[in-house]
């Protein structure tokens, strides 16, 4: 069932990233739209055809990309928007992504005090002036953020857990990466589940639910997981201190947002995973989870369990949970 249904997103060819099932009319904002993220973003967002209309805004610089973008020679309207005009960017749209923020230099909690307050101030207007709004958050510490702006919602009365996603598809992007490395095959045969959050230890791998993933074995395996995990750090350390992921990020960025247009738009069997509000660890007090979603004409239609673990995935999700569950409450704490 799982396989299936997720191969169908996860395995699509390059030629499908964007695929246009209705032509339903869809505005979309990118928050943060001048940064190292929002500019690659917003010109991937101009190139899908799901996208009627597009809204940029940042504290700097976004009628400038706007003005760039919107010559590029798709259907989709752009509009930039100044400093001062945030509501104005927010009014009459169905999606909004957060890339707004500053880039971690080495690890993600750094930036949390900056982040926490960027994310609170954008979802409360976001509460404000467009509460159906669906919000990607690709800001870090995704693991707090996502929590900050559900709690931020929350207190304004109009927190819809169906319409929350934490963008984790960067770590599903590199792991089909990854692993069509080590197995010599191409990414599009070697899509993995990336379950549980978005930093470090956090982000587990299924390897075992690929076909070629679950040959991986000993010290390849563990190098593998490693990477995954930490993949981020090859691009900080690359950049040489200047910033994270923007490019790849952006892809993945886009990717997503194309995945839940298309089950916005009512196309079936829309699988990816993401970080939501999520009942599978609830239980032991953890509220929100990346796991394998199915994305519906409301948003989140239905969350999947994470079906067989292998005993390495098992002990990866043992160190994950204590962590994710540290940097959900640090993000509640920030709202509380
Ligand atoms: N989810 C992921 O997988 C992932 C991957 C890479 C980076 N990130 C995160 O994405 C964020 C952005 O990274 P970047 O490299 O684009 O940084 P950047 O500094 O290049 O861009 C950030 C942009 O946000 C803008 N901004 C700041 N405060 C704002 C506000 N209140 N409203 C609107 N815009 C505001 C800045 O002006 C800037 O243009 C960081 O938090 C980074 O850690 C997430």
């Amino acid at each position: 069932m799982f396989a299936r249904s997720a191969a169908r997103i996860l395995a699509a060819p390059s030629t499908r990233f964007f695929s246009a099932s209705a032509v339903n009319q869809t505005k979309v904002a990118v928050l943060g739209a001048g940064g190292g993220i929002g500019q690659p973003l917003s010109l991937l967002l101009k190139n899908d055809p799901l996208v009627t209309s597009l809204s940029l805004y940042d504290i700097r610089g976004a009628p400038g990309v706007a003005a760039d973008v919107s010559h590029v020679d798709t259907g989709s309207e752009v509009k930039g928007y100044a400093a001062d005009q945030l509501d104005q960017a927010l009014e009459g749209v169905k999606v909004v992504v957060i890339p707004a923020g500053v880039p971690r230099k080495m690890t993600r909690d750094d930036l949390f005090n900056t982040n926490a307050s960027i994310v609170r101030d954008l979802a409360a207007a976001v509460g404000r002036v467009s509460p159906d709004a669906h919000i990607l958050v690709i800001s870090n510490p995704v693991n707090s953020t996502v929590p900050i702006v559900a709690g931020t919602l929350e207190k304004a009365g109009v927190f819809n857990p169906r319409h929350l996603f934490g963008v984790t598809t960067l770590d599903v992007v590199r792991a089909a990466r990854f692993l069509g490395e080590v197995a010599g095959v191409s990414p599009s045969e070697a899509r993995v589940t990336v379950v549980g959050g978005h930093s470090g230890p956090t982000i587990v791998p299924l390897l075992s639910q690929n076909q070629h993933g679950k040959s991986v074995t000993g010290e390849v395996y563990n190098k593998l997981v490693h990477r995954i995990q930490y993949g981020g750090d090859e691009v900080v350390k690359a950049k040489d201190g200047a910033g994270s992921a923007t490019l790849s990020m952006a892809y993945a960025g886009a990717k997503f947002a194309n995945a839940l247009l298309r089950g916005l738009n009512g196309e079936k069997g829309v699988v990816t995973p993401t970080f939501v509000k999520s009942p599978l660890f609830a239980d032991q007090g953890i509220d929100f989870f990346a796991s394998n979603v199915e994305l519906g004409p409301d948003g989140v239609e239905k969350i999947h369990p994470l079906g067989e673990l292998s005993a390495e995935e098992q002990k990866l999700l043992e160190a994950c949970l204590p962590e994710l569950k540290k940097n959900i409450e640090k993000g509640k704490a920030f709202v509380a």
